[in-house]
């Protein structure tokens, strides 16, 4: 990439960084005081958010690493599945769930179903700028949430933090890498003027969002 079009894509890259940081505290700033959750809230946000995050992460970081066609995309996007699958993530977050005793039922999955539904027919559009800034706010909200998802846990008497440790550090690295892959891709396929480049990050907040509160969800529906 030309130290020119470096300097045009500069500016939009961290406007767009800025407005994903912005939604993901404004996410965290929203999260119910976990003193004031009976214990079965606390378990349900920790359920649902397990239901989410262990079947379908690498499923769409997968998604995006076959939608980027940058070539400096792919090594980025490769080294997050590699952890993932290499150190187990999936199995780290089923522990997390079933110490706290957490472990999703029928109802904590179906309680997110519809929303999550959402994300994966996006995922499924392959869109190379979209799915990439989905997964660069995805990893940042990970990171962010990892010490109310531990708060919970420990409320919940559990010990077992192994899950919410190595989150709430390697998501940093993460999601700065995405932002790179972000830039790349921009660079390669720029999107037109009035494309919501926001689509997917819209669909993945609600979907968190109703882990969150599940029942603002029948409200909606
Ligand atoms: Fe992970």
């Amino acid at each position: 990439m030309s130290s020119l079009i470096d300097g045009l894509l500069a500016r939009p890259v961290a406007t767009i960084e800025d407005e994903v940081v912005e939604i993901i505290d404004d996410l965290i700033n929203s999260l119910p005081d976990p003193k004031q959750l009976t214990s079965e809230e606390r378990r349900g946000i920790i359920a649902r958010y397990t239901s989410v995050l262990e079947g379908n992460f690498i499923y769409w970081m997968t998604a995006a690493v076959i939608a980027a066609k940058a070539e400096q995309s792919r090594p980025i996007l490769l080294e997050n599945l590699y952890e993932e699958v290499h150190d187990a993530h999936p199995l780290m977050l089923r522990k997390f769930a079933m110490a706290a005793n957490a472990f999703p039922t029928d109802k904590d999955a179906l309680a997110v179903n519809d929303y999550l539904a959402k994300v994966r027919l996006f995922m499924g559009e392959l869109s190379p700028v979209k799915s990439v800034l989905t997964m660069g706010f995805f990893e940042g909200f990970i990171q962010k949430f990892m010490a109310y998802l531990a708060d919970l846990a420990a409320r919940q008497g559990s010990t077992e933090m192994e899950y919410t440790d190595v989150h709430g550090v390697c998501d940093i690295e993460h999601t700065e890498g995405l932002f790179k892959v972000l830039a790349a891709e921009i660079a390669l396929t720029p999107p037109e003027p009035d494309a919501d480049l926001f689509e997917g990050v819209t669909l993945l907040r609600t979907l968190i969002e109703r882990i969150v509160r599940p029942e603002a969800a029948l409200l909606t529906a």
